[in-house]
């Protein structure tokens, strides 16, 4: 396993920048959240996890309608994302960077952590994984087996899933009224991707619409706005229904300008670039990524792909 590890993990990069065979988007899939971007996340995230169980078991608030007062974070809004590392805040703590937003793991971060962040007039995205199955959830048993796809590339206990399927859908709420009990103020539902993938179930961009629209209109009953995780194929059909956007690497596959359609609409662009040489990123690399074309205004963090807490911002700022 890890010689299989260490063997992909010089074979992706090489093939995509050599632009043969692989498609580039296999190696950005947002699940970068581990200690590694390969090692199989059933065991390292068990890692990452002391307990699993939040001291306080807050209950799903009832759903609310109130359209139009959903939060909108701001073009330029400075943020830190934290996938691969549980943050943990107490009452009455500070916290570095200290930044407007927070995007962290719904099911790892606990409610403590979410009100001490408000506590501090931060707002807080959660993340969970929408399109894909995950093996070690704890809710995995709610997904049918006749509802997954193909093993997304290089990511053990992991499949696509057909986003259509009630069963996935009645998962996905239960999702999104966690988050709203733990207090988020938005979901980053990432893996919306599908048709980009080799996912077995034939799902296309009309689905990822469908699906993206589902989400939104879901998180907005429980007074939350949604993200579009990378998707750029889909963002004219979906960026008046989400509030924002995550994306990943639009420096390194030159497609930023794409992502603009965000801005452009008062919306932020929360932006992602992996430098090969975190956490100590080159001058060309910090160049590289935060002025992109196409990427003004984006709200432009450098992270190592573990998506642990270190960052680094195009002011020089780390953290
Ligand atoms: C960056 O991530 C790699 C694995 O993805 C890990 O081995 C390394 O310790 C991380 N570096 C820092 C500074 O967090
Ligand atoms: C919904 O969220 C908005 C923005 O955060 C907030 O101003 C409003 O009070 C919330 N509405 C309800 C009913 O909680």
């Amino acid at each position: 396993m890890v010689l299989v590890g260490i063997f992909l993990l010089f074979l992706i990069p090489l093939a995509v920048g050599l632009g043969v065979g692989l498609d580039p988007r296999r190696e950005r899939y947002t699940r970068t959240r581990t200690s590694s971007t390969i090692a199989p996340k059933s065991t390292t995230r068990s890692s990452l996890k002391p307990s699993a169980t939040p001291s306080v078991k807050p209950s799903a608030p009832a759903p609310v309608t109130t359209p139009g007062s959903l939060w909108q974070p701001q073009v330029g809004a400075s943020w830190q994302i934290m996938l691969g590392q549980t943050l943990i805040v107490g009452k009455g703590q500070t916290v570095t960077p200290n930044v407007d937003i927070y995007d962290v793991d719904l099911f790892d971060t606990s409610a403590e952590t979410i009100a001490a962040l408000h506590d501090l007039g931060k707002h807080v995205i959660c993340y969970f994984s929408a399109g894909s199955y995950e093996a070690w959830r704890p809710d995995a048993a709610k997904f049918a087996k006749t509802d997954l796809g193909s093993g997304v590339d290089g990511w053990a206990g992991e499949n696509w899933v057909k986003t259509g399927s009630s069963t996935v859908r009645a998962a996905m709420t239960s999702r999104i009224a966690l988050a709203a009990s733990k207090g988020c103020d938005a979901i980053d539902p990432d893996n919306v991707d599908a048709y980009n993938n080799g996912n077995g179930l034939g799902l296309t961009t009309a689905d990822a619409v469908d699906f993206v629209k589902f989400l939104a209109a879901t998180a907005a009953k429980y007074n939350m706005s949604t993200g579009l995780k990378n998707a750029g194929d889909i963002i004219p059909s979906v960026v008046s229904s989400v509030a924002f956007s995550v994306n990943e690497q639009c420096a390194e596959y030159r497609e930023c300008d794409k992502y603009s359609a965000f801005v452009n609409a008062g919306k932020p662009v929360f932006h992602i670039e992996y430098p090969g040489d975190a956490p100590n990123p080159t001058a060309a690399e910090l160049t590289a990524s935060c002025t992109a074309s196409g990427a003004k205004g984006f709200s432009t963090v450098l992270k190592n792909m573990s998506l642990d807490k270190w960052v680094k911002y195009c002011n020089g700022q780390t953290a």
